[in-house]
């Protein structure tokens, strides 16, 4: 895929939740518009959690894409797009991780987070998708103790400043390949990557969505993405919903 130059307004309320109303009332939101915020009012997660970011601070935008995939696979279209956003903030300088499904982590902090959202548009071939990124870019560890204790950001990380539209730049450009090979393989096409970077894999973890909490060993990864939890008496279940709780 390509994307096009980044769309940046001052404020928006979510740029997920703008890009899925622009492309049910406007025409021409092409696959591979980019759509990026400077200040976010209402940000939101998966389940409808809060995404707190600062204007000027960090960096929230949402990209479209078309794809062909059937609906089952576009879980882990999430786990590409984290992968590749790890990929590029590598190249800042530190080890990103990625936590099951849609956690990017540093030192076991959360550095960002991925929120995949489905459109009712279609494309000539194929469904529009919209897929919203999250960095802390700028927070410094002055924040209050209970956030610097579970997130983190690329200035905390190396010590250095950095232009919010620089960190878009960079992870656009690491982004398509990633896409492309989910798109031509699923998730076995990234299946090893995953494992390389996913926490917990082989531990004992306790995976909750909101209603139900389960235990056990994290096994490793289905092809859907779906993940495996070995529980007691050796029974291996498949989890599709939920967040490994650390
Ligand atoms: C998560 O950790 O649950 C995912 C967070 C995703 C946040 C991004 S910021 C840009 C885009 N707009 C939103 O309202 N959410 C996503």
């Amino acid at each position: 895929m390509k994307f096009l130059d980044p769309e940046w307004h001052d404020k928006l309320s979510s740029t997920n939740t703008v890009l899925l109303d622009w492309l049910k009332s406007r025409e021409k939101i092409p696959p591979g518009f980019v759509l990026a915020a400077l200040e976010q009012t209402a940000g939101h997660g998966r389940y409808n959690r809060h995404w707190i970011s600062k204007a000027g601070r960090d960096l929230t935008f949402s990209f479209v894409l078309s794809t062909s995939n059937v609906l089952e696979e576009l879980a882990s279209l999430t786990q590409a797009v984290a992968l590749g956003t790890a990929a590029a903030l590598d190249t800042f300088g530190f080890l990103t991780q990625t936590k099951w499904p849609n956690d990017l982590l540093v030192r076991g902090r959360k550095i960002g987070g991925i929120l995949s959202e489905q459109s009712d548009v279609q494309y000539n071939d194929g469904k529009a998708i919209v897929v919203g990124v999250g960095i802390n870019v700028n927070m410094q560890d002055m924040e209050p103790i209970t956030l610097i204790k579970t997130a983190t950001s690329i200035r905390i990380e190396t010590g250095r400043k950095y232009a919010i539209k620089d960190v878009l730049n960079t992870i656009l450009e690491m982004l398509p390949q990633w896409i492309d090979r989910w798109e031509e393989g699923g998730f076995p096409a990234i299946r090893e990557d995953w494992i390389a970077r996913c926490v917990s894999v082989g531990e004992s973890v306790t995976v909750g969505d909101g209603t139900e909490r389960q235990s056990g060993i994290l096994a490793g990864f289905g092809d859907k993405g779906q993940l495996l939890l070995r529980v007691k008496d050796g029974v291996l279940r498949e989890v599709w919903a939920g967040d490994v709780e650390l």
